[in-house]
């Protein structure tokens, strides 16, 4: 028989993606993690990627761009400066690409994670993965890309952020729950929200490759992250909302291990956020955090 804490686990372990002994850390529901600010809530984001790297050095990580993780990775950055956190057999995917922008373009994906973690720690660059938006064929760079994770074993731990209408990745609203790498009409909205990153509205392209919602939940973990107040209407649509094509991010409501990182203002109007709290006050050790 499983030792207690295995067995206790919110209904239980499946066993997937666990070493053999280590403790159960599967959720029965959404883990909402509410801190009081963005800075902590990256600087616990990274402490969860790190307890990742740590527990498998060769683990498979799932990383996302935008704003939101900047400070997260700086934090990696650190730990690995710091604390000899090594990437040396750590393998990356990133969820998405504009479609028409080259690696050397300064707005490109693959340039963001070049300027904002790779080059500052000592993953092998062969390891990293990021859709190539100027494949000659698109559909075939789709589906080669859901081959390559597989051959990698899958995501052990995907990291998001949380788009203003939903969006995870950049699979928008109305899309597939159950869709895989494709290629994505971007929103009027997520544009918008994006051109001040971007710089030129119209310069920007219309079009993304991007990890589908399948994709998404087929990682072992999920780590999604939202700040701010511009987030709030998208998280509680996401962690209370009905499950629903129109809030992409309510598809983590499926997975079995999904943990969600607000500030006050993300989280502001949760219904339930006094229970969140309480739940996170009354963890065991082994439960806490990652
Ligand atoms: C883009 C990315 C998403 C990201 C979202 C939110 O659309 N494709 O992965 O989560 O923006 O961006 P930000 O973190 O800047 O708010």
């Amino acid at each position: 028989m499983k030792p207690w804490r295995e067995r206790c686990v919110n209904g239980g372990d499946t066993g997937r993606g666990l070493a053999p002994g280590a403790p159960a850390r599967q959720h029965g529901a959404m883990e909402v993690l509410i801190q009081n600010d963005a800075e902590s809530g990256c600087v616990l984001g990274a402490k969860v990627i790190a307890r990742q790297v740590r527990d498998k050095p060769d683990a498979v990580l799932g990383l996302a761009t935008g704003r939101t993780p900047l400070r997260l990775y700086q934090e990696l950055i650190r730990l690995h400066r710091d604390e000899g956190l090594d990437f040396s057999r750590v393998t990356t995917f990133n969820l998405d690409e504009y479609v028409g922008l080259p690696a050397t373009h300064d707005q490109s994906y693959r340039w963001f994670m070049r300027e904002h973690l790779f080059r500052h720690i000592n993953i092998d660059p062969r390891r990293t993965h990021v859709p190539d938006g100027t494949a000659a064929d698109l559909h075939a760079e789709c589906r080669d890309y859901e081959r390559r994770i597989a051959d990698a074993g899958g995501i052990d731990l995907q990291l998001l952020g949380l788009g203003r209408n939903g969006h995870i990745g950049f699979n928008e609203p109305t899309g597939s729950l159950r869709s895989r790498t494709w290629i994505k009409i971007l929103s009027e909205q997520t544009l918008r929200d994006n051109s001040g990153v971007f710089g030129d509205f119209a310069a920007m392209p219309r079009h993304a490759i991007t990890m589908g919602i399948g994709t998404i939940l087929d990682a072992r973990r999920v780590l999604l992250l939202a700040f701010g107040p511009t987030k709030v209407r998208a998280v509680v649509d996401m962690v209370e909302g009905p499950l629903a094509a129109v809030c992409p991010a309510s598809a983590l409501q499926l997975h079995p291990r999904a943990t969600v990182v607000l500030d006050e203002a993300s989280a502001a109007a949760l219904r339930f956020l006094d229970h969140y709290r309480w739940i996170d006050r009354h963890k065991l050790d082994w439960q806490k955090h990652g």
